[in-house]
């Protein structure tokens, strides 16, 4: 029987599939919930950064609380999502549970985290992931810029605590391998590729902007797994668009160490964790694979280079433009 155990981030994980940070994992009940299914960890939904803002009631580092980050955080059920209620909920879980559980922490600034990724770690988290993003609204602002404060947060929470930290990018970078190159030097233990938004929309017949819920992207994650897995000194997760057992497998083979999922369990039922994973292992067994080393990364961008397994064809995770796939095509 093939052995889907795998490490991640340093912890030791039955199986790759790990249920990603969302309203599925903002309870005990979540948590458990994740565990029965199958999931080989958990992450938990985001503290996030205006919520900390507004229990405290400072001011951002622009000196301004987002009265929409208020409403945002009270529609969402999130302004009793307190640091010590995600505590609590780890002490219950770890009791019930022996899976990993990653708490996640959304920050801007680098101010604000390491009490919190401190109290997380002493309440029995196994790791952290750090949900970075900024969206570059300002005219004055170069992109490295908001690059370098990703490290910095880094920087200071790795100060904090001892237990791995990851940290989830967003896609909207100007250099994706630069950044993981930086963060894997300065201690990040994992990245997770990628973030996902809720996008902007225009109402005509109202006249109004409103939001609308946003989408992993499969083919993104995986070209950037490709691309970094093996070449930045630090695991790599995808996260995006994983709908199927034959997704997992290729961005096992693009070199992901653990795949992520999120929407599939909100569309199907939980026990769709399970049936990927009797499909993974029947490919494994199928394919020669006693374990998940033996094919992780075994398509990545790295490999292919190296091995000249299939010269020409690395350039399918760099390759952007139209010409050659319609010349193809003909
Ligand atoms: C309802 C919902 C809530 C989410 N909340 C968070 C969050 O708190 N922190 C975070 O890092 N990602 C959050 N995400 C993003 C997911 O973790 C994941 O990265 C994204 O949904 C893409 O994966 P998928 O295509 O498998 O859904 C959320 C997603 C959904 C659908």
């Amino acid at each position: 029987m093939a052995d889907l155990a795998t490490s991640y981030m340093g912890l030791k994980l039955r199986n790759p599939i790990i249920v990603s940070s969302s309203d599925l994992t903002k309870t005990t009940e979540g948590i458990i919930r994740c565990y029965d299914a199958g999931a080989g960890a958990v992450v938990l939904k985001s503290l996030f950064e205006e919520q900390f803002l507004i229990r405290e009631n400072i001011e951002g580092e622009d000196g301004i609380i987002y009265p929409e980050a208020l409403d945002y955080l009270r529609r969402g059920g999130l302004l009793e999502y307190a640091p010590e209620k995600i505590c609590q909920m780890i002490e219950e879980a770890k009791k019930e549970i022996n899976i990993p559980i990653i708490a996640s922490i959304n920050c801007q600034s680098p101010r604000l985290w390491p009490s919190y990724a401190r109290q997380f770690e002493e309440a029995g988290a196994d790791g952290l992931e750090l949900n970075i993003y900024f969206l570059p609204i300002s005219l004055d602002s170069p992109g490295a810029e908001y690059e370098e404060y990703h490290l910095k947060i880094l920087e200071e929470v790795k100060k904090a605590v001892s237990i791995p930290v990851a940290v989830k990018l967003m896609s909207q970078l100007t250099s994706i391998p630069y950044l993981g190159y930086k963060l894997a030097r300065a201690g990040c233990d994992a990245l997770v590729l990628f973030n996902w938004f809720v996008e902007p929309d225009i109402d005509v017949k109202n006249l109004k902007t409103r939001n609308i819920i946003g989408k992993g992207n499969f083919y993104q994650s995986l070209r950037w797994v490709a691309l970094l897995a093996g070449r930045v000194d630090c695991d790599v997760a995808s996260s995006g668009g994983v709908r199927k057992a034959e997704d997992v497998i290729k961005q096992i083979l693009a070199g992901a160490s653990a795949v992520q999922v999120c929407t599939i369990l909100y569309e199907q039922k939980f026990e769709v964790i399970k049936n990927i994973l009797s499909e993974v292992e029947a490919w494994m067994e199928k394919h020669k694979n006693a374990t998940i080393d033996d094919f992780k990364g075994e398509l990545s961008f790295k490999m292919q280079e190296l091995t000249f397994k299939g010269v020409g064809e690395a350039d399918a995770y760099f390759r952007a433009q139209y010409l050659k796939a319609y010349s193809r095509a003909k």
